[in-house]
Formats: structure tokens, C-alpha cells, sequence
């Protein structure tokens, strides 16, 4: 595999509305970012991924886009966003844009144009069809967000097709119009500077609506590979798509190299293994043998071809102590030991906000605290189905996307020091005791250990490059492994559970002198033939 540099990135995501209020209306923005640049420098990491910031009315937070050359008044000017560049440049660090071109907001110009007449030279750059017969929707596709895709325009008597809010009309990927307009704007991005582009929701361009695909069309590949060939295929920039439909062998597609679509794709077939039946409304407690099996399936199947992105969460999800650790009394074991399994991982590590202080989920007893759309929408579809208030509360607690939204905590002040005036969403009541503040000034703190684990994916090209090979895999609560490179061998043990376990090692794994790179308890000095691991207890040792 031919080498590049985002081969050994660690990339950090930053919800900016939620990062740092500098100007004190509540709402994180530019100037919030650029002020904890240092502190990113210091963390270790060289890539930022920046959710939206563009102009948008914000149904979304952003996700619905007004104007993509134009900063959302909130988060500050492209002034700000051209010395963020500049700032972080200075620093070793890229910024990755978020590129959302499924959908536009339905205040875009192009939209509103659209909805003013059928003979709008925007009108095809949506997705319109009229009511059936007997005046219903086309079909019966459901939106992301809940109900039909369909929405009626009353003006020109056709429906509209939105995959998400109906705020968010899709753009129908079908017209070169909307090829060359995406294609110019992202290249005017490029221009700027910029690292690179996280394409959201990107496995829906290819949607064919009439014979009932979203995901996964046929076109998809080849629109990608357009899409490569007219903007960012010569600029060596990271590229990462989010794709809930990937399988290992459609990662394969899209990141292959020789393909020429995209450097990675996130993939969530760890995530929705808590969700009965696909449903995040309906959560389920994890099966660690299941979870094993889908990540060992990803290491392997992308080892020699594509590229892996590795996470345990990011904007959309829950927090990763909370879901997959302890979040109580072994919330700093248990966040360690995550982070241990995921950066020894073959693949290019994603940190999502406060995941590095180990910030947990919060549960606001009333669903007026909740302020995400899915979330709030989900409330009224499911319990007009006859769920219960009790249900829906225990699965938002669990599964709202607002779980990762709420302020950045960075010290023990009012409103965790992220604004001086009123948050738009509520901080989490723990802030007193997780902070960035007392992260940096205890060695021992989740900051400290993650700061290790980006050192060491510097140092040793085994961490990057090597071979996985499973070890105890049919183990219940034991995830292990080793990654070999060029003669250097590490070991990579993981209790996901609050009991000790005790193992046999395998004879070839033994040693009486092993180098430990990292631990969450005492370090290990020698791997003897019997192991006892106590209650979310990792490491990662060279093996001599
Ligand atoms: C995925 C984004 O991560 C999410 O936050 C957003 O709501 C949808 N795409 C729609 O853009």
C-alpha cells in the first residue's frame, strides 16, 4: 500500500455551536475554535474536522445549508474562517470541511427559486413528482427524520422529495447542473486551503426515487469518481464519506485506492449493534462476542485494500464512555480502555469533542431540554403510535443525538466555562467534576492518556501499517489483538467488563520482558501463561 499522510492523521471533530462561545450569545463559534487551537496542539492531534459553519437557518444546525460560500452569521465571518486556516496552518493542523450536498436548506436560493414556478431554471435541481390519482405522495419512502419523504408544494401543485427534515429538500443528483455547481463550490473550497471534505450522507446521491433506492445506487461509484476527477483527486486531501449502508466489501469501492472515490468511509455496523431491528428508539444492551466479531470483520476485510476510519462517536451519537464503557464508577478506566482498542486499530482514528476528557451522556428529565430535531420529532412520531412518554425518555437518554451536543466542558466555572451568557442547550450537571481544566492537571486523567496513544501512532509504524490478527476471539469479554510490522510486534489486551477476567496466553504471546507502551493500571512487565484482568483493564506492550 502506497503511503500518505492521513495514513497516520488522528483527526478531532468539533461541533462548533457546542465548542467555545467567544462573543457570549450562547453559541459556540470561529473565534471559540481558533482560541483552543493551542490546546488541540497540545492534545497532539492534526486534523480537524469542522461541522458545518456555512449560512443556514439551522433546522439542522447547520446540516441545512443557505449559502455554502457564506459563514452562518453565528459562528462569526469568512474573515474568522480564513484565520482559523491560517491558524491552524501554523500549527501542523488541516481542516477537513463538512460537504453536505445531499440536500440543501430550504432557504438556498436555488430552492427558493425552485418553489416559486415549474419553469424555474433551478426546478431540476430538486426532486419533484406529482400526487397520484387519488392525490397521495408518489410512494411511500420514509424520511430519515420521520413520516413520508414526499412534502406537498401547494404553489406548484407537485410534491418535493426531502430525506431529512422538510427543510432539508434533497438535490436531485440526476442533473450535470448540479454536478458543475457542487463541483465549483468545493473547488473554490479546495482553493482556500482547506484539508480536506467529510461528505455527508454521501451513499444517498445515487438515489433513484421512482424504483424506491435511497442508498447504495448505481450511480453512486460513478458519481464519485466524477466527483474525484473534477475537484479534489489530484490535491491529496483526506476525503472521508459517511455511509450507513457500507459493507466491507462496499468500503472496498469506495476507498480503494486504484478507484480514485475516496480516502475512507465511516461505517456503523458497531453502532446500530444496539439498536433492535435498526431502530436507535428501540436501544438494546451491546453483545461484546457480536461487536468483536464486526470489528475484527472490518480489520481484516480492509486490510490489504481500502482504509478503515475508526470511531466510537461523533455528533450524531452517544457518548462512547456511556455506551460502550462504565460512565460511573469506572468512567476513567473504562474510557482509557476504549481509547486503547480503538487508536491500536488499524485505520485513521476520529476523537469527537470531550471524548478526550471522558464526557458522558446527560439525561434532561423533560423533553423541553432536548433541542435536536430527530430527537424531538422522533418523541411525537413514536408516541402517537402508542409508545410510552417512559420508553421514549429511557431510549432519548440513550440514544439523542443531543447526548453529544451539549457544551464542551472546560473547567469547573458557570456553564462549564463555555459561554458567559445563556447556553442554547443546557451543560451537562458533571462539568464540576469532568473539565478540561482538571484533565490537564491530572497526569492520570483520560486528556493524558489519549495525548500517549496520538505519540505513539507517531512512533511506531506498527500501530499504522501492521497486521491484525485476533486473539481470544470467541472470548466474551475480552478483546484482543496483535499488529505486527517489520519484526516489531504489539499486544493489545482489552477487559470490556466490570468483573476480572482470567485468560490462558497463548505460548507465542509470553514473555518475561515485555516493553509496555501504554496501560490504564499498573504496567505490565512480563505477559506470563495466566492473565488476570482487572475490571476494564487494557494495555498495549511490545513483545521482544
Ligand atoms: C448526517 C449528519 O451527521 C447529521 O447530523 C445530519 O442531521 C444528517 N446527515 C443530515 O444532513
Amino acid at each position: 500500500m502506497e503511503k500518505t499522510w492521513w495514513h497516520n492523521a488522528v483527526v478531532y471533530q468539533i461541533y462548533p455551536r457546542s465548542f467555545y462561545d467567544s462573543n457570549n450569545d450562547g453559541i459556540g463559534d470561529l473565534r471559540g475554535v481558533i482560541s483552543k487551537l493551542d490546546y488541540l496542539k497540545n492534545l497532539g492531534i492534526n486534523v480537524i474536522w469542522l461541522s458545518p459553519v456555512y449560512q443556514s437557518p439551522m433546522d439542522d444546525n447547520g446540516y441545512d445549508i443557505s449559502g455554502y460560500q457564506t459563514i452562518a452569521r453565528e459562528f462569526g465571518t469568512m474573515e474568522d474562517m480564513e484565520r482559523l486556516f491560517k491558524e491552524a496552518n501554523e500549527r501542523d493542523i488541516k481542516i477537513v470541511m463538512d460537504l453536505v450536498v445531499n440536500h440543501t436548506s430550504d432557504e438556498h436560493p436555488w430552492f427558493v427559486s425552485a418553489r416559486e414556478s415549474r419553469d424555474s431554471p433551478y426546478r431540476d435541481y430538486y426532486i419533484w413528482r406529482d400526487a397520484t390519482p387519488e392525490g397521495n405522495p408518489p410512494n411511500g419512502i420514509d424520511s430519515i427524520f420521520g413520516g413520508n419523504a414526499w412534502e406537498w408544494d401547494e404553489k406548484t401543485g407537485q410534491y418535493y422529495f426531502h430525506l431529512f427534515s422538510k427543510r432539508q429538500p434533497d438535490l436531485n443528483w440526476e442533473n450535470p447542473k448540479v454536478h458543475q455547481e457542487v463541483f465549483k463550490m468545493m473547488n473554490w473550497w479546495i482553493e482556500k486551503g482547506i484539508g480536506g471534505f467529510r461528505l455527508d450522507v454521501i451513499d444517498l446521491i445515487g438515489k433513484e426515487v421512482d424504483k424506491g433506492i435511497t442508498g447504495n445506487g448505481e450511480r453512486l461509484h460513478p458519481l464519485l469518481q466524477q466527483m474525484n476527477r473534477e475537484t479534489f483527486g489530484s490535491k491529496n486531501i483526506l476525503t472521508v464519506g459517511e455511509t450507513w449502508g457500507a459493507t466491507p466489501e462496499i468500503a472496498k469501492l469506495y476507498s480503494a485506492p486504484e478507484r480514485n472515490e475516496l480516502s475512507m468511509v465511516f461505517q456503523f455496523e458497531h453502532i446500530t449493534l444496539t439498536w433492535e431491528g435498526g431502530d436507535k428508539w428501540q436501544p438494546i444492551p451491546l453483545d461484546l462476542k457480536e461487536f468483536k466479531d464486526v470489528l475484527t470483520k472490518w480489520q481484516v476485510e480492509l486490510q490489504d485494500k481500502g482504509w478503515n476510519s475508526l470511531f466510537w462517536n461523533n455528533h450524531d451519537l452517544p457518548r462512547a464512555v456511556s455506551k460502550f464503557g462504565n460512565d460511573k464508577e469506572y468512567r476513567v478506566e473504562s474510557a482509557k480502555m476504549l481509547a486503547t482498542t480503538l487508536h491500536f486499530l488499524k485505520g485513521t482514528p476520529y476523537i469527537y469533542q470531550g471524548e478526550e476528557i471522558g464526557m458522558t451522556n446527560v439525561a434532561f428529565e423533560q423533553l423541553s431540554d432536548y433541542r435536536d430535531i430527530e430527537t424531538r420529532r422522533f418523541y411525537d412520531v413514536k408516541t402517537a403510535t402508542g409508545v410510552s412518554h417512559e420508553h421514549m425518555m429511557d431510549a432519548i437518554h440513550k440514544n439523542s443525538r443531543d447526548n453529544a451536543r451539549t457544551p464542551m466542558q472546560w473547567n469547573s466555572s458557570e456553564h462549564a466555562g463555555f459561554t458567559g451568557g445563556t447556553p442554547w442547550i443546557t451543560v451537562n450537571p458533571n462539568f464540576p467534576q469532568i473539565n478540561v481544566e482538571a484533565a490537564l492537571s491530572d497526569s492520570n486523567s483520560v486528556f493524558h492518556h489519549y495525548k500517549t496513544l496520538i505519540e505513539l501512532r507517531k512512533s511506531h509504524e506498527a500501530i499504522v501499517y501492521g497486521t491484525f490478527t485476533p486473539v481470544w476471539q470467541d472470548h466474551q469479554y475480552v478483546f484482543a489483538y496483535v499488529r505486527e510490522y517489520q519484526g516489531e510486534q504489539l499486544f493489545i489486551v482489552s477487559n470490556f467488563s466490570e468483573q476480572e477476567q482470567t485468560l490462558q496466553v497463548p505460548t507465542r504471546y509470553q514473555g518475561d520482558q515485555v516493553e509496555c507502551l501504554i496501560s490504564n493500571y499498573a504496567a505490565p512487565s512480563a505477559i506470563d501463561a495466566t492473565m488476570t484482568l482487572a475490571p476494564y483493564e487494557s494495555f498495549a506492550v511490545k513483545l521482544k
